[in-house]
């Protein structure tokens, strides 16, 4: 969950899928609700009403969802499975037409009186969320504004809330491809939805150690001191995968790229998170203000020529499948990267002068996300040894995936007669250590909806400064010609190395095995 603090239980809802029959529904979405209502932790009286256009019953759809919630949930058991599935219920309807949204509006309202969760005038509180091709997003938001079933800029100033239904929106990503794509469909949602209301998901949000920043920032005395420019000497984000892009080159992958897949998206959030301020306290509102305050700072950098400090690359063939350019459905002529790496700075005072690298790419030397802090050296080298016999000089690894751990790389003395210095870690695996369980993103996310929290959540200003951050790096022509195709199994192209030994005396890339 969110907020470490007491919550309440979730109010009940319905929660419309628009996307029903897709892979995120029946892969993430499904099992994640599930593992949730394992544990309890859904409102009692939620209901799941699927919608796409297939013609299908109730049971054939939980029949469909069947196998997949046994592959994808971590606890599945046949019994419990078929009890939460009798709350998951389907309607088949084009719902990018406006005339649809009446037919599900009138089925939300049917559900939400056999469920017994009708708020005054017959209105279940109801949770929209958009599961479907981003070419949809702004028909189906806008069919929705058309038929009047959206009145929670009426219920906040209400006198009585409690008793009035609310009603809010899940945005998947991709939220835009674009700067000008991010603001229509920000003025979109905008005209049908308070901004309250409007749940930007981010599943990076929903992970544990990206969670765990903040608590490490700010729940510790000892980090805060160093947080800046005095102590720390640059920053490194890096989300590799090992797997390549495979069957979604075609449909998605082709028209987007790793720096709008990952960085844009996902690692600016993580970026975030290490460099923030202290919001002024655990809650949506005061996150989301901190968020924007950073990204209001941010800036890309430029080489001397102009140029902005970017990398793209490409997969070439090896033995576990084809080069990028030859899996099906790419057109090589889009030079799509399936790597990118970035530098960015912040303007502020904290971070003048310390450059943060991102970079993410596929068919990587192997699976991990972890962000990298490197501290400065001390000012003086009392002990006299050159630089080179000194072990490496300290450094902070928070690593997201595929365990979570902190590590902290110390100096020390080898032990003996002989003045030798080297550098160890210090060691700290969450899970091995606290107990506890791996959760899927999704679940406390989608309660988190329900309860109304968006501390895990994106503001619409947070989306948009982002694009407006790599804009450049999508739009140089220059960086784009200049993509290079890297070994599979590589950590990438080797002008990525190049960017950050540019940057860096002596920079170079953690490369964790
Ligand atoms: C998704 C991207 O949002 O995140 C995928 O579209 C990527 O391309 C995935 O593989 C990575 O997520 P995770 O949780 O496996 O790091």
């Amino acid at each position: 969950m969110s907020a470490m603090k007491e919550r309440p239980e979730p109010e009940s809802c319905v929660l419309v899928i628009f996307g029903a029959s897709g892979d995120l529904t029946s892969r993430k979405l499904i099992p994640a609700l599930y593992e949730m209502n394992q544990r309890g932790l859904l409102p009692k009286g939620l209901r799941v009403l699927g919608v796409s256009r297939t013609e299908l019953s109730d049971d054939a759809y939980r029949d469909r969802l069947t196998p997949k919630a046994a592959e994808h949930a971590h606890s599945y058991e046949q019994s419990s499975w078929a009890e939460f599935a009798k709350r998951i219920h389907y309607h088949a309807a084009d719902a990018s037409e406006a005339g649809s949204i009446d037919g599900i509006h009138q089925r939300v309202r049917t559900l939400g009186d056999e469920g017994g969760i009708s708020r005054s005038g017959g209105e279940p509180n109801t949770l929209f969320y958009l599961s479907v091709s981003p070419n949809l997003y702004e028909p189906i938001i806008d069919a929705i504004g058309a038929s009047g079933w959206v009145a929670e800029g009426k219920r906040w100033c209400s006198l009585h809330p409690e008793q009035t239904a609310w009603q809010r929106i899940v945005v998947e990503k991709p939220f835009g491809h674009d700067v000008a794509s991010a603001e229509s469909l920000n003025r979109a949602l905008g005209r049908v939805f308070e901004e309250d209301s409007v749940f930007r998901i981010d599943h990076y949000l929903g992970k544990e150690l990206v969670q765990n920043i903040l608590v490490m920032r700010f729940a510790n005395a000892i980090f805060e001191p160093v947080w800046n420019s005095q102590s720390i000497q640059h920053v490194q984000v890096t989300a590799a995968e090992s797997i390549g892009v495979g069957s979604r080159a075609g449909g998605f992958y082709d028209g987007a790229g790793a720096v709008r897949d990952m960085i844009q998206s996902h690692l600016l959030q993580v970026v975030a998170m290490v460099a923030m301020e202290p919001p002024s306290g655990y809650e949506g509102d005061a996150i989301m203000r901190e968020k924007i305050r950073l990204f209001k700072t941010a800036r890309l950098a430029h080489s001397a020529g102009g140029q902005p400090c970017a990398v793209l690359g490409r997969y070439g063939q090896g033995p576990d499948g084809p080069a990028y350019v030859d899996e099906q459905g790419v057109d090589p002529n889009k030079r799509t990267e399936t790597y990118g790496a970035i530098q960015i700075g912040f303007d502020t005072w904290r971070w003048a002068g310390v450059p943060f690298f991102i970079r993410s790419g596929k068919r990587m030397a192997s699976k991990v996300t972890e962000v990298v802090v490197q501290f400065k050296n001390p000012p003086v080298n009392l002990f006299g040894l050159p630089e080179d016999q000194m072990g490496a000089s300290n450094r902070l690894v928070l690593a997201i995936a595929p365990n979570e751990e902190l590590r902290l790389e110390l100096r020390g003395k080898v032990p003996g007669l002989a003045f030798k210095i080297d550098s160890a870690a210090l060691d700290l695996d969450y899970l091995k250590h606290f107990g506890g369980e791996a959760v899927e993103a999704y679940g406390p996310l989608l309660v988190d909806a329900m309860q109304g929290d968006r501390t895990l959540y994106k503001h619409r200003d947070e989306v948009e400064l982002g694009w407006k951050l790599v804009q450049p790096v999508l739009d140089s022509e220059q960086v784009r010609g200049a993509i290079e195709t890297y070994e599979p199994g590589s950590w990438g192209p080797k002008a990525a190395d190049g960017m950050i030994a540019s940057a860096i005396n002596g920079g170079a890339w953690h490369n964790r095995a």
